[in-house]
């Protein structure tokens, strides 16, 4: 107990015998990061209806707010006035908060832009990898600053050449940093991944009036475009639907219902990752918006009940968000789960292997620990136990659901974190509950 997060929000979770309801989840946080980014920087009035209601995309848009641009919300729609392409640096540094998309992305916007801007972060925050993106900001022409690899970030702007990068880590953050300086370089920069992240920078570059090109693994874009707002629905988060979906196979009783989902196929591995461990997904609609694919599902457990799986290699680096909610159902597993090659999981908001690790053992389980990932035998029975969030959103929702099965009440301190993506999860995880 004495390395439980002090003065935190304590939830206690009982046990529960399944999961029903239907659910809307709130806009995609990676894809409210870039809509607060581009339409901070775009030129027009952008209206985006669903922005992500997390603490996170909320940092973005403050951070283009203080860069120039303005932004109101009435209901469901936050409308945002952007800087028309020239942002102007603040008096105070630039907070980040707990969000390494605002920081890494935000660093392609400005390392083009003339002034001195200085990024800061909280405690988590500041002690997160930034060198990925110094690395090839520098090599377009930039001068960034950090202490010792991380933030504080000083990035003095100023005119960038395009350059060829090779992504030597999986990183969509990273990806984006490079385009957004991209689009404002001389030349055409391009990029190259060896693992393909998530693409939403691409669909949204796209949907707010630039031209990007693909062949085959390698992107292009040229610098000197201007972006133009526009009107956009954010569609539901489908790694905070994740925690449900993870929930839903832990009991034969469960039907979800999840509507307005975005299912971006370079984000739905869950889906499948879902199907592999013994859940059934029905389609009921599908569409697009802007790029991004959008649909209703209906999940339930097919009667073979949950099965297990080896995840590694590039599937891990698709699922990387979804990994602390499926070890968390890891030992309820009829095989187990084995867990490789997410090695990124320690640089996450914490270091995301120790905390589950820590954590399922808390509640009895057995688990093996590795470098690049875990061993979680299946057939287990766990108890209620004490957990820390550690301040991680991720980890306090994950547990959360591991407390649906447990034998006693479940208490999650530092369960607070939780609105860093997902401020309702709570109040829906005890409606859906069937107890
Ligand atoms: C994100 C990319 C991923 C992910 C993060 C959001 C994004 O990080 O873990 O939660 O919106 O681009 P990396 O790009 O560092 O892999």
């Amino acid at each position: 107990m004495s390395s439980v997060t002090p003065k935190s929000v304590v939830k206690v979770i009982e046990p529960a015998r399944g999961l029903r309801g239907s659910l809307t989840l709130p806009g995609d946080k990676s894809i409210s990061h870039r809509y607060a980014l581009l339409a901070g920087f775009a030129e027009g009035t952008s209206h985006i209806t669903n922005f992500s209601t997390g603490a996170d995309p909320h940092s973005s848009l403050a951070c283009m707010t203080a860069l120039g641009a303005t932004a109101t919300t009435e209901g469901r729609v936050t409308a945002i006035t952007g800087a028309a392409g020239v942002l102007r640096a603040p008096a105070q540094p630039l907070d980040c908060g707990n969000s390494g998309s605002t920081m890494r992305m935000l660093a392609g916007l400005l390392a083009a832009q003339p002034g001195e801007f200085t990024l800061i972060g909280d405690e988590s925050l500041s002690v997160r990898p930034m060198e990925r993106i110094r690395q090839p900001l520098r090599s377009m022409g930039a001068d960034i600053e950090l202490a010792d690899g991380h933030a504080p970030m000083v990035i003095r702007g100023g005119a960038l050449q395009a350059i060829h990068f090779d992504a030597p880590i999986a990183s969509a953050q990273v990806k984006t940093a490079v385009l957004l300086a991209g689009l404002q370089a001389q030349g055409t920069t391009s990029i190259s991944e060896a693992i393909r992240t998530r693409d939403h920078t691409e669909h949204a570059l796209r949907a707010f009036g630039a031209e990007l090109d693909r062949d085959g693994d390698r992107l292009h874009i040229a610098g000197g475009q201007k972006l133009k707002g526009l009107d956009a629905v954010v569609p539901g988060d489908l790694s905070s639907a994740a925690f449900f979906l993870c929930a839903a196979l832990l009991f034969e009783e469960s039907n979800l219902v999840l509507d307005a989902l975005g299912m971006n196929p370079t984000r739905s591995a869950l889906l499948d990752v879902f199907i592999a461990l013994g859940g059934a997904v029905k389609i009921l609609d599908v569409g697009e918006q802007h790029g991004e694919m959008v649909g209703t599902i209906q999940v339930n457990r097919s009667p073979g009940g949950l099965k297990g799986l080896d995840i590694g290699g590039a599937l891990s680096a698709q699922l990387i968000d979804e990994l602390p909610a499926l070890a968390a159902i890891g030992p309820y597993t009829r095989d187990g789960l084995r867990i490789r090659d997410a090695k990124e999981l320690r640089v996450k908001e914490s270091d995301r292997i120790a905390l589950v690790v820590r954590n399922l053992r808390a509640m009895g389980a057995e688990v093996v620990e590795h470098e690049d990932g875990m061993d979680i035998p299946g057939g287990q029975r766990l108890r209620g136990g004490v957990i820390d969030s550690g301040l991680d959103h991720r980890i306090a929702m994950a547990f959360s659901i591991a407390a649906l099965r447990a034998e006693g009440p479940t208490e999650i301190h530092g369960a607070e974190a939780a609105s860093v993506s997902f401020p309702e999860f709570f109040t829906h995880l005890e409606s859906l509950a069937v107890r």
